[in-house]
C-alpha cells in the first residue's frame, strides 16, 4: 500500500491507502471521500473525477490516451489536470500534490 496525500475542495490535506496498480479515482471512493463523483464509473466518459496532480512529470504518470485528452479539452482543463479514474496509484504519483476538483464543477459533464 501506498500512501497519497490528497487536497480536499475545502482545501484540507487527508492522507489515503492506496493500492498500486488501481486507479486514483478508487483510492479516493475507496477512502470514503465523496470529491470525485466519478459517475460513469471510471469508462472515462464523464468527466467527473477531475484532478490536479502537481509535483510529478506527466511522463511519470500513466499515458494520457486519446479518449482522456478528449475528455479534458472539452472540460478546457489546465495541463496539470487529469482524469482519477486514468492514473494508476504508482510510487510517483505518491510523491506528488492531488488537488481533487470533480465537484468543483457542479452539473459540468465533458458532453454538456
Ligand atoms: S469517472 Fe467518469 S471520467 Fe472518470
Amino acid at each position: 500500500m501506498l500512501r497519497l496525500a490528497l487536497i480536499l475542495p475545502n482545501g484540507d490535506v487527508r492522507e489515503v491507502q492506496a493500492e498500486p496498480g488501481f486507479s486514483l479515482l478508487v483510492a479516493v471512493q475507496d477512502a470514503g471521500i465523496d470529491a470525485l463523483p466519478g459517475v460513469c464509473n471510471g469508462c472515462c466518459s464523464c468527466g467527473t473525477c477531475l484532478v490536479r496532480i502537481d509535483q510529478v512529470s506527466e511522463q511519470d504518470l500513466s499515458p494520457c490516451y486519446p479518449g482522456e485528452q478528449q475528455i479534458l479539452a472539452k472540460l478546457s482543463a489546465g495541463e496539470k489536470n487529469r482524469l482519477a479514474c486514468q492514473v494508476m496509484v504508482s510510487s510517483t504519483l505518491a510523491g506528488g500534490q492531488i488537488t481533487l476538483l470533480g465537484k468543483s464543477r457542479p452539473g459540468k459533464h465533458a458532453g454538456d
